[in-house]
C-alpha cells in the first residue's frame, strides 16, 4: 500500500534504518555509561561499543581506526579538518584549493579562514559539474597546504576524480581532504586506493541519526596533525573534546556495517529506480538531467523543467511528494542553486530544476507514482 506523502528527499536525510535504531537504544538506557570512565563497567561497555563502532566505520573506508574522530557531523567534521589543518600547517602556507560546487560546509569555512589570512582557489566546474584536473595541477603553488574536493555532489550526485585528485596531491605533498558525505554508504570509498588523507561523513545521510558524524585523518605516509577546534578533556586523541555521543556512535557504526553488506545490492535496485524515474520524466521534452550521467551517485537524479516556473512546479510537488531543489541547508534560500549555476544553467533554468533523492526504504509502486503525479503537475503548469 502506498503510504502518502512520499519521501524522495534522501540526499537532505534519511530515515533511521529500524536496525540502527534497535542497535542504539541500549546505549540510551541500561547502557548509559560515558565512554570516558575508565574505572566502573557502565564505562567499559560504553568504550566496548564505541570501539566496536570506530572499526566498522574504519572498514567501509579501508581506513584504521586509530584514524576515525567521531563528531557531531559533516559540518564538524569539514570545520575541524579545514581549521585544523590551516592553523597546524600555517607556517607552511595559507593556500587552500577548493571547488565552486562545494557544500557550504566547505565554501562558508573558506570564508572564514580567508578572514583570518587564507589564500582561497575555488576552482570552476564543466557543464557536467566535473572539475579540470589541468585547472588543478596549475593551482597548486609552493604555499598550498591543502585540497578540499567532495566525493559527490549533495544536489547532482556528481562524483568527482577523487583518485586522480589523491594522486595529484600526494605528488605534491599536499593534504587532500574528500567530503564523502553523500557517497559513503552508496559507493565504496577507498582512502588507501585514493590517497584522501581526510574524509568526512556523516550517520544522517547513511540511514543513522542525525547528530552524528566522523573524521577519518590519516597516519601515516603522511601523518596529518591538527589543531583541535574544540578543547577540553582531550577526548578522540585531543581532537575532538566532549563525551562521546554513545548511541550516535553505535548507530554510525551500525549505518556502515549494513550499507557495506548491502551496497551493491543498493547500487543496483535504487540506480534501476532512479532510472525508472529519470526515463519516465525525460519523456517530457523540455525535461533534461543536470550533470553528468556517467559519474555519479546511483541515488539521485536533478532534473530541469525548462519553461516551468520552479517555485509553483516545486509547490505542487511537495504536496504529496518530498523533494527539493538542491540542499537542504539553502532551500529556504530563494537564489537559484550555486552548483547548477557553476554547471553553466542559467538563473531560470537553475530556478527550475529539481533534486529526487531515491534512497533504501524507496519501491518500484513509489516510483511510478512520482512519475505520474510529475507529469500531471508539470503538464498542467
Ligand atoms: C556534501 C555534504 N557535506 C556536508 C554536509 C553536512 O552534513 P551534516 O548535516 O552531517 O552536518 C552535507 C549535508 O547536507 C552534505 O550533503
Amino acid at each position: 500500500m502506498l503510504k502518502l506523502p512520499l519521501y524522495l528527499d534522501n540526499n537532505a536525510t534519511t530515515p533511521v534504518d529500524p536496525e540502527v535504531l534497535q542497535a542504539m537504544l541500549p546505549y540510551f538506557t541500561e547502557h548509559f555509561g560515558n565512554a570516558a570512565s575508565r574505572s566502573h563497567s557502565f564505562g567499559w561497555v560504553a568504550e566496548e561499543a564505541v570501539t566496536q563502532a570506530r572499526e566498522q566505520v574504519a572498514q567501509l573506508i579501508h581506513a584504521d581506526p586509530s584514524e576515525i574522530v567521531f563528531t557531531s557531523g559533516a559540518t564538524e567534521a569539514i570545520n575541524l579538518a579545514m581549521k585544523g589543518a590551516y592553523e597546524m600547517y600555517s607556517t607552511k602556507g595559507n593556500h587552500i584549493i577548493t571547488c565552486t560546487t562545494e557544500h557550504k560546509a566547505v565554501l562558508d569555512t573558506c570564508k572564514h579562514l580567508e578572514k583570518s589570512g587564507a589564500e582561497v582557489t575555488y576552482l570552476p566546474v564543466n557543464s557536467d559539474g566535473i572539475m579540470d584536473l589541468n585547472l588543478l595541477e596549475t593551482a597548486i603553488r609552493p604555499n598550498t597546504i591543502l585540497i578540499s574536493i567532495m566525493t559527490a555532489n549533495n544536489e547532482t550526485g556528481v562524483l568527482q576524480p577523487v583518485k586522480a585528485i589523491g594522486t595529484i596531491a600526494k605528488a605534491q605533498g599536499i593534504i587532500f581532504f574528500a567530503d564523502a558525505t553523500q557517497a559513503a554508504g552508496k559507493i565504496p570509498v577507498d582512502v588507501q586506493a585514493d590517497n584522501v588523507d581526510m574524509l568526512c561523513l556523516s550517520a544522517h545521510k547513511m540511514y543513522g541519526p542525525k547528530g552524528a558524524g566522523a573524521l577519518y585523518v590519516r597516519r601515516k605516509d603522511p601523518r596529518v596533525r591538527l589543531v583541535a577546534q574544540i578543547d577540553g578533556g582531550g577526548h578522540e586523541k585531543g581532537m575532538r573534546s566532549g563525551t562521546l555521543n554513545v548511541p550516535g556512535i553505535v548507530a554510525l557504526g551500525k549505518c556502515c556495517a549494513i550499507c557495506m553488506q548491502q551496497m551493491n545490492e543498493e547500487v543496483h535496485r535504487i540506480g534501476a529506480l532512479r532510472d525508472q524515474l529519470e526515463k519516465g520524466l525525460t519523456q517530457m521534452k523540455n525535461v533534461t538531467i543536470n550533470g553528468s550521467v556517467m559519474h555519479r551517485l546511483p541515488n539521485v537524479t536533478n532534473l530541469a523543467f525548462a519553461g516551468i516556473p520552479g517555485n509553483k512546479l516545486l509547490t505542487e510537488i511537495n504536496r504529496t511528494i518530498a523533494v527539493s531543489s538542491g540542499s537542504a541547508c539553502t532551500s529556504a534560500n530563494p537564489e537559484p542553486s550555486h552548483v547548477l549555476k557553476a554547471m553553466q544553467l542559467n538563473d531560470e533554468l537553475a530556478k527550475n530544476s529539481i533534486r529526487f533523492g531515491l534512497g533504501r526504504f524507496t519501491t518500484a509502486e513509489e516510483t511510478e507514482y512520482a512519475i505520474d503525479l510529475v507529469k500531471k503537475v508539470a503538464q498542467n503548469l
